[in-house]
């Protein structure tokens, strides 16, 4: 089994929904995070509740979709633990519209944050987690990167995307003794839907608390058997 103890993962999105509660579930393991987003005082606020919690984190500010802020925050989460083990590219958002509504500029930021965010963050941190020669990527992508729905196009192109990269690098990684995991949840109870219009009964939604047990879950499982791809859905989807 992977041991945890002592390694360290980077949680993209970790100050916020999913990725605060994978943070939280991996620090609880004696794992050392490192939380890259963008708002600084939510980071903040994440890095004050792990530590209340007994773990060990520290808080990376980046764009995922600035080349440099990645790479610099690669750079950084290594002189700072001295090793990476675990990368989990969650950072994403959503915008729902038809596409004849949807605005080049807002396809953009869909297609940059979740496709090419996750190319960026793979790309500069993997090396680091090649160096251990065992480790794990988990790639949040989405129930949608493997369906489809009307005013999802964005989404769902930078999700299929996500998941095609993600099958890519499983087979690149496997050389180096290295996981990659792709995980699709359904509908999630989180400040992602603060921002978007959802019909949604969200009585019935998944807890971003799922998500991070199954990480958990998905990273001890025995050496010699990595997790390819698991849908995780609400047993009563809306
Ligand atoms: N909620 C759902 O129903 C659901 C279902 C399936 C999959 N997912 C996926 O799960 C992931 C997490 O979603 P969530 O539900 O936890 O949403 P959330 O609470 O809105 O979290 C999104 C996170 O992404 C970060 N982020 C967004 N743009 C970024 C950028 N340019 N650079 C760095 N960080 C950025 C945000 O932090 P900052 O704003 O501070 O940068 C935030 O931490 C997403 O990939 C989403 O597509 C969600």
């Amino acid at each position: 089994m992977f041991k945890m103890e002592g390694k360290v993962a980077v949680v993209t999105g970790g100050n916020s929904g999913i990725g605060l509660s994978i943070a939280r579930s991996l620090a609880r393991q004696n794992v050392k995070v490192a939380m890259v987003a963008r708002r600084r005082k939510k980071l903040e606020e994440a890095k004050a509740l792990l530590e209340s919690e007994g773990g060990e984190a520290e808080i990376f500010t980046a764009d995922i979709t600035s080349e440099d802020d990645v790479r610099q925050m690669a750079e950084d989460v290594y002189r700072r633990f001295g090793r990476v083990d675990i990368l989990i590219n969650n950072a994403g958002l959503g915008i729902f519209k038809n596409v004849e509504e949807l605005e080049s500029r807002e396809w953009k930021n869909v297609i940059d944050v979740i496709l090419t965010g996750t190319f960026y963050c793979t790309r500069y941190l993997l090396p680091y987690i090649y160096e251990n020669k065992s480790g794990h990527v988990i790639n949040i992508t989405s129930l949608w990167a493997k369906e489809n729905c009307a005013t999802c196009s964005a989404y769902t192109a930078a999700k299929h995307g996500q998941k095609g990269f993600t099958e890519s690098v499983r087979e690149e990684a496997r050389k180096h003794n290295v996981k990659v995991t792709n995980i699709m949840p359904g509908t999630v109870d989180s400040p992602f839907f603060s921002k978007v219009k959802w019909n949604h009964d969200f009585s019935r939604a998944l807890q971003p608390e799922d998500v991070a047990k199954l990480v958990i879950d998905v990273l001890q499982f025995p050496e010699r058997a990595v997790v390819e791809d698991v849908v995780l859905q609400a047993i009563h989807p809306a």
